[in-house]
């Protein structure tokens, strides 16, 4: 396969493959360039070719519309180049963001756990150390097919950023190719799995700041959110911080002991379960509306969203609302996993 160079704008060389992906090879080679989704759904990674050609592949035209292309502009994640390029990133990069190359592993599992309704704990030991920033996500391979799916680390890293155990939390999802059908059927301890990792941009980003700090988790949006909180209240033991842990019923609730613990620890974080579709002796109704009542202005705040894209928007617009800076608010979406062209392995 023939290699080209990618030269960014702000001098960075990457050698990149002629099947690779911008992002993929810049990520490899330790060049920041942002991300989120990595399969052409959010725009985050979008880059503009400045000198050259991409090969866009199955870029959605929702996400990259035919004016985008011929205006330059291209999805770093889906992009391969045609030759050797120059791009400028469109949302700012570059090495002022720390950052840990992307890198393969394998993962043998070595604990699996249900947590909450329809929700799995799954422990991996890595072959070796991943470094990521409280927040990154990795993604897996799952076995059995050619399919990959995402999933935030929930654990904080140890020395340097960096671990060999990440601890992953699974939902559900009826008829899901990596959660029915592996997570919460073939899966058991000692499997090994293809992990890569780490990426994504929701990061901790507030260990310089000061002020109140907001957390909306969504399900299983709660993972990175616990692993960015436990970072924030290393760092400042005292710092303000209100999480709103959003599930439809009790019984989806998790991670509840730890939770109690580290409030007991922290006296300034306020833990607050909320159910949107059961009454209990706690409250019911969308964090997004509570925020919005509870607080007169967040001025000065920084906040952090992740979960399903509702309950993402909602939490910004509710931010906003109470006049949060934007460049304060920290989301990830939780999108459905693009599926076609999956493939069960036989
Ligand atoms: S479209 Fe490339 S990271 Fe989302």
């Amino acid at each position: 396969m023939n290699q080209y160079t990618v030269t960014t704008t702000t001098g960075d060389h990457i050698q990149c493959a002629g099947d690779q992906s911008l992002l993929d090879a810049a990520l490899r080679q330790g060049v920041w360039l942002p991300n989120s989704c990595n399969q052409g759904t959010c725009g985050t990674c979008t880059v503009r070719v400045v000198e050259g050609t991409v090969d866009h592949h199955d870029s959605p035209h929702v996400t990259l519309s035919p004016t985008d292309r011929t205006q330059g502009l291209a999805l770093a994640c889906q992009a391969t180049p045609s030759g050797d390029i120059v791009i400028e990133p469109e949302n700012g990069a570059g090495g002022t963001v720390a950052t840990h190359p992307l890198r393969d592993f394998i993962g043998t599992v070595i604990a699996v756990e249900d947590i909450a309704a329809d929700t799995r704990k799954v422990v991996l030991h890595l072959d070796d150390r991943i470094g990521f920033t409280p927040g990154q996500y990795v993604e897996l391979t799952i076995p059995g097919t050619t399919g990959q799916r995402h999933y935030s680390i929930a654990n904080v890293p140890g020395p340097e950023g960096m671990t060999r155990e990440i601890e992953l939390h699974i939902k559900r999802h009826p008829g899901g190719l990596a959660s029915d059908r592996w997570a919460f059927g073939a899966l058991s301890v000692g499997e090994q799995v293809e992990v890569s990792g780490p990426l994504g941009d929701f990061r901790c980003s507030d260990l310089e700041s000061e002020g109140g700090v907001i957390m909306v988790a969504g399900g299983t949006g709660l993972a990175p959110i616990l692993s960015i909180l436990q970072t924030l209240l290393a760092a400042h033991p005292d710092r303000e911080v209100h999480l709103y842990q959003s599930v439809r019923t009790e019984e989806e609730l998790y991670a509840r002991d730890l939770l109690a613990e580290l409030a007991a620890r922290h006296p300034n974080l306020v833990v607050k379960p909320c159910l949107t579709r059961q009454l209990w002796d706690g409250r019911t109704g969308y964090a997004s509306e509570m925020i919005v009542e509870e607080f007169g202005t967040l001025r000065g705040w920084s906040g952090y969203l992740c979960g399903p894209p509702a309950l993402v928007e909602a939490g910004r617009r509710a931010f906003k609302r109470r006049r949060m800076s934007p460049r304060r608010i920290h989301w990830e979406k939780y999108t459905p996993a693009v599926t076609q062209d999956v493939m069960l392995l036989t």
